[in-house]
């Protein structure tokens, strides 16, 4: 059987965990008088927490001290992780569960190719761990989507070419990064979004096991 590497984002790919950092950054951001509504948070979406602090800051027109800095990614952290201590499998996305298992029948190998320093505790908290052959995660990389490190990576560990990968992702940054390391990038999410993936799908219910099965094959 063919061998391809399937890579996975987590935030908003696997687990429901994109409106969590929404509620953590809306509240840092309100609370230095800063305005955030979806518009800002689709940009920080697949961006690191450094990067997104940066970022945040920049459109509020503050600087700031590196302590507070600091201080502020905790508080964000601590908050955002408030969230995820009470998430349970319920938050698993709809249908992740039978892609991977499908993509086990067909002994593919499967990666997780997160930002996130948290992708380990909530991989455990919703009790997907074992079905990844790899995980690089935010503690693993120098370099932050929309560079392709953690893709390129992720494709070393699963010892497979990275025109062999096919990354699933929802972010702007992602599907930029999984171009860039030139693996097939299927969007998750809307079109409007992400349009330069090469394939959409709003979830995972839209993909068919043919689909799948042509990935596998092509
Ligand atoms: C993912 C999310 C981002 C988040 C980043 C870092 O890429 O899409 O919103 O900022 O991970 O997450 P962390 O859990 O390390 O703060
Ligand atoms: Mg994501």
């Amino acid at each position: 059987m063919n061998k391809k590497g399937f890579i996975f984002d987590l935030d908003g790919v696997i687990v429901d965990t994109a409106k969590y950092h929404f509620l953590a950054w809306k509240k840092l951001a309100n609370s230095l008088g800063i305005d955030f509504t979806e518009v800002e948070n689709e940009q920080l979406k697949g961006v690191s927490r450094v990067r997104s602090l940066e970022k945040i800051l920049s459109w509020g027109h503050k600087t700031i001290s590196e302590d507070k800095f600091m201080e502020l990614m905790s508080a964000k952290n601590t908050d955002y992780l408030s969230y995820i201590s009470k998430m349970d499998e319920d938050e698993i996305l709809p249908d992740v569960p039978k892609i991977l298992n499908l993509l086990k029948d067909k002994e593919q190998p499967i990666s997780l190719g997160s930002a996130s320093k948290n992708a380990r505790t909530i991989l455990e908290r919703v009790n997907l761990k074992k079905h990844f052959d790899a995980i690089v995660d935010g503690n693993d990389v120098s370099k932050a989507k929309p560079d392709p490190e953690v893709f390129l990576i992720a494709a070393k560990l699963l010892n497979v070419k990275p025109e062999h990968c096919i990354v699933f992702e929802d972010s702007v940054a992602g599907v930029e990064a999984a171009n860039a390391a030139n693996m097939v990038s299927i969007g998750i999410g809307s079109e409007d979004v992400l349009g330069h993936a090469k394939y959409i799908f709003k979830d995972f219910t839209e993909i068919s096991n043919e689909f799948i099965n042509s990935l596998i094959e092509n």
